[in-house]
């Protein structure tokens, strides 16, 4: 069985997210999409509230699963017996910072983990979590962004 594991932030999950989601899980026979539970951050949403969202934006897709981890991705990976890490790529700007990310990956995992990127839909590429939030704050429109009952989630959050 092939198997990859998608680790992010998704704070919050983004159409763009999605769409990799949706790419990944016609690669491969399970994907799990892992939020990491950064105790160095403070989110927006917690990890229970992201869990959540993701396994309502995603329940039509029934060989994706949602979970969260905590540590390196690599100790994850080994544990869920995963060699595959999948990840998005926006624009050149993210890939000086993804490069270094697998590179290490591949390094510390002695080439257990590989790292397979996918170039995110043109229609997307605009979007990151941090700029969602920024517009979201400002109540500012999130159709294009993110599904609606995300959107209104955030709205709360932001008082709105
Ligand atoms: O959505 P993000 O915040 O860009 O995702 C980054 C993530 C979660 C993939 C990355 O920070 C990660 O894997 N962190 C876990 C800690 C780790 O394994 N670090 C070693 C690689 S530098």
């Amino acid at each position: 069985m092939r198997k990859a594991i998608y680790p992010g932030s998704f704070d919050p999950l983004t159409y763009g997210h999605l769409d990799i989601i949706k790419r990944s899980a016609e690669i491969f026979d399970e994907l799990t999409v892992s939020i990491l539970d950064n105790k160095m951050k403070t989110p927006l949403f917690s990890v229970e509230e992201r869990v959540k969202m993701l396994e309502e934006a995603t329940k039509e897709y029934p060989n994706v699963k949602i979970d969260s981890f905590s540590g390196l991705l690599i100790d994850y990976a080994k544990k869920k017996d995963v060699h595959v890490a999948i990840r998005g790529l926006r624009a050149i700007t993210d890939f000086e910072y993804e490069l270094q990310i697998a590179q290490t990956n591949q390094l510390l995992s002695h080439g257990e983990l590989e790292t397979m990127f996918l170039t995110t839909n043109l229609e997307y590429a605009y979007l990151s979590s941090s700029a969602v939030k920024e517009i979201a704050m400002f109540h500012g429109d999130l159709s294009m962004c993110v599904p609606e009952f995300i959107a209104k989630q955030m709205y709360e959050k932001y008082g709105h």
